[in-house]
């Protein structure tokens, strides 16, 4: 049966430009034409895991205008239920995706609707796994932490410090390379540490329990891809894989959704990741 998941978290309109290389500080650089695309942490993961065969609930807020609306189609079409996100009296939260040639990119995200993210507790309270990432309020994330009884996923992203309250309540934290260097005093419980293209480790108590080497591809755009790994890690462990089996299956999902521009467009599904994996072995 497909696990129960609940994702609490962002939903941005990313609005994206491409050019050849990033700008500086005080330079200004030629973009080719700008392109909308629904993103956000907390929607990219729930996408990635709904594609990923999870059975998807997204628990967060939109304004009550278009780009929200795009949003909430994207949800849909990859059979993320979206009846419990909010509408209200703020513009849908947005992101300046700025993705050069190499696929490198920056983000800067203007905060809107995000900061009334809320959630529904018995949604939360029987899940098989929940997860959150840093773009809505710390209190929330909290209370989703004090509500859930599956697996408590933390992506600290973008990161900032965890408290000591939110760290007794994390059973699975995912960060990258440059956010474990930030955060100090990581939670005791499983912490996942991806590195783009090089190897991604697992930690418990400190001890590595397991690695994967994420294969090779030709990226195009990097943005969602740790997004992805967030939504396939947990449906993988969720359904009761390894961790080590969990890693390589998050490990493919991530590189293959970097072949395709905007953090939702290259996204695969589970039979895609088979269908890759297999490939690579054979
Ligand atoms: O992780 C990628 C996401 O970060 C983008 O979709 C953007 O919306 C920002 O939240």
């Amino acid at each position: 049966m497909a696990p129960r998941i609940a994702v609490v978290g962002s939903i941005n309109a990313d609005l994206v430009v491409q050019m050849p290389t990033l700008p500086g500080r005080g330079e200004t650089v030629s973009s080719a034409e700008p392109a909308w695309f629904p993103g956000g942490k907390g929607a990219n993961q729930a996408v990635a895991a709904a594609r990923m065969g999870g059975d998807v609930s997204m628990f967060g807020a939109v304004g009550t205008d278009e780009p929200g609306q795009m949003c909430l189609t994207a949800l849909t079409q990859s059979g993320v239920a979206v009846d419990s996100v909010q509408k209200v009296a703020s513009p849908t939260s947005t992101a300046l995706v700025m993705v050069e040639h190499s696929g490198e990119n920056q983000i800067v995200v203007a905060d809107g609707a995000n900061q009334f993210a809320s959630f529904d507790s018995d949604a939360v309270a029987s899940a098989d796994a929940v997860i959150v990432q840093f773009e809505i309020p710390e209190s929330v994330i909290v209370e989703v932490g004090k509500t859930a009884n599956g697996i408590f996923c933390v992506n600290a992203a973008p990161v900032r410090e965890i408290s000591d309250e939110l760290s007794g309540l994390i059973d699975v934290l995912i960060v990258n390379e440059h956010e474990f260097a930030q955060l100090g005093k990581p939670s005791s419980g499983l912490v996942i540490v991806t590195a783009g293209a090089a190897e991604v480790v697992a930690y418990e108590n400190g001890e590595v329990v397991a690695k994967s080497q994420p294969p090779k591809v030709d990226a195009i755009d990097t943005v969602g891809a740790g997004d992805t790994f967030v939504g396939a890690f947990v449906v993988a462990y969720a359904s009761g894989k390894s961790v080590s089996d969990s890693l390589d299956v998050a490990c493919a999902a991530s590189a293959l959704s970097t072949l395709k521009l905007g953090a939702q467009s290259g996204m695969p599904t589970a039979s895609e990741v088979t269908e890759f994996l297999t490939s690579k072995t054979t």
